[in-house]
């Protein structure tokens, strides 16, 4: 079986965050969401993977490379425009071939894997098998709905009215099958070749597409709250390693990865939290639920539940705790004496409401 990784599309509703990188170049947990996903792939034996990028391919290329440091052969495939989830299986033909291949959204996480699903699929070879989750509003989804035996004989995407409360993850499992079907459905309303259109081809054309419940810890990647909540489950599955230095007068408490090279100093770290490599904190609090990539500089700040990427700063917050926040450069709080608002502010480059910068409501 190979696979098709879907990383294309323009990311609109993580901006401001995906001005700084592609959505799936995200870090959760201090590795960026398509290397987990890369990960569940090589779980499930799959070694050749196809790649679609769109405008921002060269970031992608220059994170994953060939593939070799993840186990894989990555085979990357441009798509000049978000065309749609079906249009990627159009345009990825030849390198998909006769091939079974399994579809995997690139801003997907399912951190529980779907080695189960994937062997059901193996072993009964329906034409697709769709991987589905219970949501309790799965309107801004695919819908599918499935007879007692798990057949779906009916599916939509993103209904105003759900006829059923199972969500479409995303991840699918094609057999070749899927060729004709993708070749015959029309662009919706939005212009986009939908897959959940060319499955419901299948299922109206008399073909078997089954639906298999996942029932771990899946989010979309889409929007920030859902990336720093995956950031939250991840790390609360952390083993602790400590390589990095923390001098004597700070605390570090519950499960934390201090990278090498990273340094505290005066400061409390209460994990679960994860520090990269050549990181410094000083006077500050970090934690809990907080990633912070490398070559980051933190100076009395507090800062909790949040992600920041590599080679951020903060400084000085005016006593203001960072909560829910995804800092990507520089945040700078009120300098002592200063009658300036503090924090939301950059000091390179545009205001932080365009950076990434600014905290996101709980
Ligand atoms: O996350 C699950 C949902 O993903 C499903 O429930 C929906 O049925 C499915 O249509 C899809 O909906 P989204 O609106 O979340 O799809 P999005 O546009 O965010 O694209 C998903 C991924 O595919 C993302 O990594 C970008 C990539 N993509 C998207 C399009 C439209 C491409 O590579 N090319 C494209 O043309």
């Amino acid at each position: 079986m190979k696979a098709l990784v879907l990383a294309g599309g323009l990311g609109s509703r993580l901006r401001p965050f995906s001005h700084s990188m592609p959505k799936q170049l995200i870090p959760v947990a201090n590795r960026p969401v398509l290397v987990h996903v890369m990960e569940d792939l090589r779980a499930l034996g799959v070694t050749q993977v196809g790649l679609i990028v769109g405008d921002r391919g060269k970031e992608i290329l220059a994170a994953l490379g060939d593939g070799t440091g993840l186990g894989i052969e990555l085979t990357y495939i441009r798509q000049h425009a978000p065309l749609g989830l079906a249009h990627c299986i159009t345009i990825a033909q030849d390198f998909l071939g006769d091939d079974d291949f399994v579809m995997y959204l690139g801003d997907n996480m399912l951190t529980d894997g779907v080695a189960d699903i994937a062997r059901q699929f193996r072993e009964d070879r329906p034409a697709a098998q769709v991987v589905v989750h219970k949501v309790p509003d799965p309107r801004a989804f695919g819908v599918a709905e499935i007879d007692e035996n798990g057949r779906v004989v009916r599916l939509a995407e993103k209904p105003a009215e759900p006829r059923s409360d199972l969500a479409m993850t995303g991840v699918y499992f094609f057999t070749p099958a899927v060729h004709e079907a993708v070749a015959a459905i029309e662009p919706s309303a939005r212009g986009e070749l939908e897959i959940t259109d060319a499955l419901q081809w299948m299922v109206s054309h008399g073909a078997e597409v089954r639906a298999r419940i996942y029932s771990g810890f899946w989010k979309d990647t889409g929007k920030v709250e859902d990336v720093l909540d995956c950031n939250r489950e991840l790390l609360d599955r952390l083993a602790p390693s400590v390589l990095g230095d923390v001098d004597g007068a700070s605390e570090v408490t519950g499960p934390v990865v201090l990278e090498e090279g990273a340094r505290v100093i005066r400061s409390r770290i209460t994990g679960p939290v994860i520090i990269g490599a050549g990181t410094v904190v000083e006077d500050s609090h970090i934690g809990p639920h907080t990633s912070i990539g490398r070559d980051c500089v933190l100076t009395a700040a507090e800062v909790e539940y949040s992600i920041m990427l590599d080679g951020a700063t903060v400084r000085r917050v005016g006593g203001r705790l960072l909560r829910h926040a995804v800092p990507d450069r520089t945040v700078r709080g009120q300098d002592p004496g200063s009658s300036r608002r503090p924090g939301g502010r950059r000091d390179d480059g545009p205001p932080a409401e365009r950076a990434g910068s600014q905290p996101v409501p709980p």
